[in-house]
């Protein structure tokens, strides 16, 4: 699949779970004559060997991407890697995941079935990242991964799709900080992720983020129909560093932070 094909793929998944992305994304466009650069978009997984960071990662690698930072987010017992493509025109790709081994036993166990229903012919195939998820769910096993951690009942809910797409507010025309960003999506009518601030990072880590929280949809579960979070979008400003070039890290505080987008309100 060439890169533009398994981003639009992904883009389709990800605005029918979260159709505000595509009517903020057309808010923008009308402000400006170029296309809508995306900087990244970010996946969630378990650290389970048949579908860990690497095992997503294989068809990014086969796409000319590279494998660069790693990030341990502790308290949330997640791990993360971004990947970079030589050609910057391609976003960025961040994908986490859950480490299963640092849950009680009955959540690990919850969390590996799952794994195991994943049917193997997918796993090999680039499919699998828009492939949504490949169990029942009910709002019960939901409720109580919640209870353990957001990020399991999330990725229970929706399993494989982009988590986030990010707009590059560099390349906007009308809009030169994030700030302004940001007061343009309240006054639309958006509420923000204010964890620690609309806005994470400053000039000096090079990043700054901000984020929607995410869309809250209606999902059919066994035992009833209940609305949960599902996914958000995210503006991120680059600065250049030490060595004038754009930064084209992540800063783990700000991450830890974009995260919580997803929380229950
Ligand atoms: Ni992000």
């Amino acid at each position: 699949m060439q890169i533009e094909n398994l981003f639009s793929t992904l883009w389709s998944q990800y605005i029918k779970l979260t159709p505000q992305a595509f009517d903020i994304k057309k808010l923008f466009l009308q402000t400006q004559t170029k296309a809508i650069i995306n900087d990244h978009i970010a996946l969630r997984t378990l650290s389970h060997k048949r579908c860990n960071i690497d095992v997503l990662a294989k068809f990014f690698i086969t796409l000319g991407y590279e494998k660069k930072d790693y990030y341990d987010f502790q308290s949330k017992k997640l791990d993360a890697h971004h990947f970079i493509h030589k050609n910057l025109k391609y976003p960025k790709v961040f994908i986490s995941e859950l480490k299963i081994e640092e849950f009680d036993k009955e959540t690990q166990d919850i969390l590996n079935s799952l794994v195991s229903k994943i049917p193997k012919d997918i796993l090999n195939k680039s499919a699998l990242l828009s492939s949504s998820r490949h169990w029942d769910i009910s709002y019960k096993t939901y409720k109580s991964l919640y209870a353990k951690s957001e990020y399991a009942a999330w990725f229970y809910v929706f399993g494989y799709c982009a988590n986030h797409f990010t707009i590059f507010v560099n390349d906007l025309e009308k809009f030169d900080t994030l700030e302004s960003v940001n007061t343009f999506l309240k006054n639309n009518g958006y509420k923000l992720n204010d964890t620690g601030g609309e806005i994470k990072g400053n000039k000096e880590v090079f990043l700054e983020q901000s984020s929607t929280l995410a869309q809250i949809i209606p999902i059919k579960f066994i035992d009833g129909t209940y609305d949960i979070p599902s996914c958000f979008y995210e503006f991120a400003k680059r600065y250049t560093n030490i060595d004038d070039d754009l930064y084209q890290g992540f800063v783990m505080s700000s991450a830890d932070k974009i995260f919580e987008s997803t929380n229950l309100r």
